[in-house]
């Protein structure tokens, strides 16, 4: 009896928590304080502590669960998720609306004008009024089941009672689409927090969402506030055909033009009625308010289940009135919490929708009306250059300020080099600058007319490094610039996390938090300070005991010995991973001889190329870089290695090879050649000295002749590596 009592006594304080959850997360209209709030979920804790068994999924103290063990797994859509066509006009809107005229026969459409929120779009499925999982869109047919953090979202409800379902005139299996968004004010704490733990921003509340919905640990996209609307309703029932999903939607509302929610039979709760996919042949696709014979009412209904609906929404009569809500919200686009870009108008009834069907990506029945990128113009007074964590030297303009859409913006991001000569941008141009949801609003153009003369003192790039001195180095091929001195301040952080991490030096315990501390507070400027941190600097850091600091300091002991490819790719030179490490440290077997290694010796490395050999002469070019490797030398870490032994004989010899070899698998060819000293390339250049041609030879055979590169067989390969050993 007693648990019985108990049951009913949980479940009815877990309804009176999903009613404030619903209070404050959908309705933004709390009846209870923040302190009350906690106080019933302590509650609940308490409660379920002491009654394990009465613990449900659906519970409000179960948001954060297990993390995903492999990754997101791939998951099926019960519909394609579709996109929208776009509108950047008015004139575009109207021939879309003549569009919707002329194949309907009608003009006395109905729109149903909605935001067009900027964040990404979700389909949640729902069985027996539980959230059961939770897709991104993916390619539109295949998702990924993102259902951990799904769940955290406070706005979605994780169920729904059959009560409530009834009352919305919603069956209990259904699937609802909508926005996942991060509210402004959550993105800009989000980002001041990571800038205060020298982690990478994201550029735009989209980008920050995506990001925390596609990250692996659910208690972090708990901690992020995200935000989820509903606008569009489908019922579940991916498996069925379009034939018979058209038959069961005949049967259960009259078809087209079905009547609501109230005089529909719909409202039986269990019944998995309605969706509205294609005819036969074409691919499944989900109709809006399918369930409900207009759009307007299946939001309503949305929004009756417990679902967050944006009620900035109107219906439209007619074209003038659709246009007045685009202009109005416009206006007040910068007062709204979250990021919008436009706005989405629908056709409302659902029977001409299904008339209007598709077009190859996106619905005909509705469109997205796109703002104009807010813009201003204004003059170039200066361009600076920003150092990022890895090195990357941005360049950034210094404006005259300008306002553009309820901002103040001084600076704008010219990217890199190319961008600049691309935009043909000097110092003292007027510039318009377009500021879209991004934190740095960017230079789009310059402006070249009589009003506005030009600059005349042409930006570049540093030779040194402005934070550090370090040598500044722009790959082959590549955009950007950077700082190649691995102490430069700027990219500290990152350096010594790559250096600590797992693969690398391993220095377990060594992680971000840890890290974050060690650098903010100046104890460690290099990778060369790990070595010398005593247990007294350990202890002197937040949440440091005894016996953690001592594990560190183990740890980083234990470092020393790890190989020498360890401590080479631990360094950070660009484009040296593990593998490439490995070669170096076989080819040169100490530091020394590798940083003393012109680029010809260097390419003679297994999987060195020229772009990989300049990095490293680049590298060990900077004077501080050379120091680093004396610290670590004088700090005990293993700097000499086994040299590999190979042959010489076929050193400086490239070899191709084609085709199938009777004895030999390619990898096996591969290694004899290699351990002969020899290199083997993957196509054929005047470069090439053998191509080696098995059964089935194709077109490299052909070059090799073309080239006059001489070609052996199988014996002959072998002849040749007996005569070079
Ligand atoms: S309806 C068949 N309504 O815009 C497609 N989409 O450009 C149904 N979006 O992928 C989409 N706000 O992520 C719809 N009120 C709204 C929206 C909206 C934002 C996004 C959605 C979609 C993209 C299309």
């Amino acid at each position: 009896m007693k648990a019985v009592s108990q049951d009913v006594n949980i479940e009815s304080l877990r309804d009176e928590i999903r009613r404030h959850e619903y209070r404050y997360y959908v309705l933004d209209d709390p009846e209870i304080s923040d302190a009350e709030f906690d106080r019933l979920i302590n509650e609940l804790k308490k409660l379920e502590a002491a009654h394990p068994e009465l613990i449900t999924s659906d519970s409000p103290t179960q948001r954060v669960g297990g993390k995903p063990r492999e990754g997101f797994v791939k998951v099926a859509h019960s519909a394609p998720m579709l996109s929208l066509d776009n509108a950047y006009s008015e004139e575009e809107l109207r021939n879309w609306e003549r569009r919707v005229h002329e194949l309907t026969g009608r003009k006395d459409i109905e729109y149903v004008c909605e935001l067009k929120l900027d964040g990404m779009s979700l389909a949640l499925r729902y069985e027996d009024g539980k959230l059961v999982r939770g897709i991104t869109r993916g390619d539109g047919n295949t998702g990924e089941d993102v259902t951990s953090n799904v769940r955290t979202v406070r706005s979605v409800p994780l169920s729904i009672s059959p009560e409530k379902l009834k009352k919305a005139g919603i069956a209990a299996d259904f699937e609802v689409r909508g926005e996942m968004l991060m509210p402004i004010a959550s993105f800009k704490r989000m980002n001041e927090e990571r800038e205060k733990h020298g982690l990478s921003l994201f550029a735009n509340p989209r980008n920050a969402t995506a990001g925390t919905v596609r990250q692996l640990e659910p208690s972090i996209t708990a901690q992020r506030r995200l935000d989820f609307f509903a606008y569009m309703l489908i019922a579940s029932n991916g498996s069925r055909t379009g034939e018979d999903a058209r038959r069961s939607t005949n049967t259960d509302s009259g078809g087209a033009g079905g009547d609501g929610p109230a005089a529909s039979p719909r409202t039986s709760a269990r019944r998995s009625t309605t969706i509205d996919f294609g005819g036969a042949g074409v691919p499944a696709r989900a109709t809006p308010g399918a369930i409900f014979s207009n759009h307007w009412e299946t939001l309503n209904a949305l929004d009756a289940a417990g679902f967050k609906v944006n009620p900035r929404r109107a219906l439209a009569d007619n074209f003038d009135e659709l246009w007045k809500f685009i202009g109005q919200w416009e206006e007040k686009r910068e007062s709204l919490p979250y990021e919008i870009d436009g706005v989405v108008i629908k056709v409302d009834n659902t029977a001409l929708q299904r008339e209007l069907g598709f077009t190859g990506k996106a619905p005909r029945w509705a469109i997205a009306y796109k703002y104009a990128a807010r813009a201003g113009i204004t003059q170039i007074e200066n361009i600076h250059v920003q150092v990022g964590r890895t090195g990357k030297l941005t360049p950034v303009a210094e404006l005259k300020p300008v306002p553009i859409g309820g901002t103040t913006v001084s600076r704008a991001t010219l990217h890199n080099m190319d961008e600049i000569e691309r935009l043909g941008v000097k110092i003292g141009d007027w510039v318009e600058v377009e500021r879209g949801g991004d934190v740095i609003p960017k230079v789009t153009r310059v402006i070249d007319d009589k009003d506005h003369s030009r600059g005349h003192k042409a930006f570049h790039m540093p030779e040194k490094c402005p934070v550090c001195g370090g040598h500044v180095v722009r790959a082959e091929g590549e955009a950007d610039h950077r700082c190649v001195n691995q102490k430069c301040p700027a990219k500290l952080r990152e350096t010594i996390l790559h250096f600590a991490s797992r693969g690398v030096m391993n220095i377990d315990g060594m992680g971000d938090a840890l890290v974050t501390q060690l650098t903010d507070r100046g104890v460690v400027k290099d990778v060369a300070d790990i070595y010398k941190l005593t247990k007294a600097q350990l202890l002197s850091l937040e949440r440091m005991g005894d016996k953690s600091a001592q594990n560190v300091l183990n740890e980083i002991e234990r470092s020393k010995k790890l190989p020498l490819e360890r401590v080479i790719y631990g360094l950070g030179i660009r484009f040296v991973g593990e593998r490439t490490a490995q070669f170096l440290a076989e080819h040169f077997g100490d530091i020394s001889t590798l940083e003393k290694a012109g680029e010809e010796e260097l390419q003679k490395v297994e999987e060195v190329g020229p772009r990989i050999a300049k990095s490293i002469v680049e590298f060990f070019a900077e004077p501080k870089n050379r120091e680093l490797v004396e610290e670590l030398r004088a700090a005990g870490l293993t700097l000499k290695g086994k040299k590999k032994e190979r042959g010489t004989k076929l050193a400086g010899k490239t070899f191709v090879l084609t085709g199938t070899l009777a004895n030999y698998t390619r990898d096996e060819a591969k290694k004899l050649i290699e351990d002969a000293g020899g290199k083997v390339a993957g196509s054929v250049s005047k470069k090439t000295d053998y191509v080696v041609a098995g059964a089935d030879a194709g077109s490299k055979l052909d070059k090799a002749k073309e080239l006059g590169v001489e070609v052996l067989d199988e014996k002959g390969l072998e002849q040749l590596l007996a005569a070079s050993f």
